[in-house]
């Protein structure tokens, strides 16, 4: 049989080329477009970055306005989409958000187009709807009527406002901004690859980013923030955090929320998130979840050695719990945020085509006889 060098998992395989975002896994860097994770978690909001991401170029004030009130205007999704909500709603959210994404494309004026120009404004409908879905689905599993979006508020307000039905503080706010920012775009994630790989047959947008919401859910990738907040649960003091490592690392298990396929060292986006839990959770005067997790974090110190760091979901998870956000939402928020970095791969996929098509490697019998079903 031929050499041949597999990439298991793919790693360290350059699939093609990219604009959308840097990562250093060495150094904890992250950038979009060249512009750092930490200036813009700092200094951005989720409208600019998904402008910076989507057209390439932070936005001037006039191309901001124009961007925010596009968003706005397909902030509404149909009453088709409340009804498949309703049907499905039994199912896990993350679940009932690929249905209803799905769902979306029989109403989208341009679905079957895909030039670059239909699939931006898809993509920009998109990130618009998604926030809207969620809120959504929150609200009708729970027996309440869904809460129309309010122009008078920003992306991130808007959607804590139609989850809870009331106009969010600004530190809440602006924590959901950041957390928008962060989960934005990430490179050849699974669920990026997932979307390219769907873009690459010159399926369209919604069947692409369908493909990356699947593939989000697993716990290896955006179901990691919902089991940290398990984790978090079942530990249930500060003083017991240490043990509860030790134990799962004893029988070889993971730690959720730790380690990342690319970063060897501090995930740049979990920094931002961990500063608004820790601030978030003495505002409201509930720390002993900021507590645990800390004592977590100091239990897997001596795995720095091994390049195993917290990554984002580290935090968010426990960030979304002081805000009230039921566990089963973390990932359908993290797919709202990631609608704008799904779209630019599918952008960068359409723009410069190719199908991808890695091998497997054969390892079962050859030239086997076929023996007729009377005769085994
Ligand atoms: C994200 C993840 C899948 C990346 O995995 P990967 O790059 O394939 O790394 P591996 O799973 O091969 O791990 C390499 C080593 O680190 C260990 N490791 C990785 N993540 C770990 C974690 N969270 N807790 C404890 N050990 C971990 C592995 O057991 C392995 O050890 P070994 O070499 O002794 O066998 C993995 O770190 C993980 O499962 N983390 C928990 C889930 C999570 O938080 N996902 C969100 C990612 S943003």
């Amino acid at each position: 049989m031929q050499e041949v060098q597999l990439h298991r998992g793919l790693r360290d395989v350059y699939l093609d080329k990219t604009e959308a975002s840097f990562i250093d896994g060495q150094e904890g860097k992250l950038l979009y477009r060249g512009y750092n994770i930490h200036d813009l978690a700092q200094k951005s909001t989720a409208e600019e970055t998904m402008y910076l991401l989507l057209y390439g170029k932070l936005p001037v004030r006039n191309e901001l306005d124009e961007f925010t009130a596009q968003l706005k205007n397909a902030r509404n999704i149909p009453d088709g989409i409340i009804q498949i909500i309703h049907m499905v709603k039994g199912a896990h959210p993350m679940d009932v958000l690929r249905t209803a994404v799905s769902g979306l494309s029989a109403f989208d004026p341009e679905t079957e187009d895909n030039s670059l120009e239909a699939t931006l404004r898809k993509g920009i409908r998109l990130c618009a709807q998604v926030p809207t879905v969620v809120a959504a689905i929150g609200r009708i599993r729970d027996g309440k009527e869904p809460v129309a979006p309010n122009p008078g508020l920003n992306h991130a307000a808007n959607f804590l406002y139609m989850l809870f039905g009331e106009e969010p503080d600004a530190d809440e706010t602006r924590l959901m901004d950041i957390d928008a920012i962060v989960h934005a775009e990430h490179g050849s994630n699974a669920s990026s690859f997932a979307a390219r790989v769907a873009a690459g047959t010159l399926a369209d947008l919604h069947c692409a980013v369908v493909a990356g919401i699947s593939t989000l859910k697993g716990p290896l990738h955006g179901g990691a923030a919902e089991k940290v907040m398990d984790m978090a649960q079942a530990i249930g003091t500060p003083d017991r955090a240490e043990e509860y490592v030790r134990n799962v690392l004893d029988r070889g298990g993971k730690i959720m929320g730790f380690g990342h396929a690319v970063y060897r060292a501090l995930d740049p986006r979990s920094v931002h998130m961990r500063k608004g839990c820790q601030a978030l959770s003495e505002k409201i005067g509930q720390p002993q979840w900021f507590q645990i997790l800390s004592k977590v974090e100091d239990a897997m110190i001596p795995y720095r050695e091994k390049g195993i760091y917290p990554n984002v979901d580290f935090w968010s998870g426990a960030t979304y719990h002081l805000m009230k956000i039921p566990e089963d939402l973390f990932i359908p928020i993290f797919a709202m945020s990631r609608i704008a970095g799904w779209t630019l791969q599918v952008l960068e996929q359409l723009a410069d085509n190719r199908l991808i098509r890695p091998l497997l490697l054969y390892e079962g019998p050859m030239d086997v006889a076929y023996v007729p079903i009377e005769q085994r």
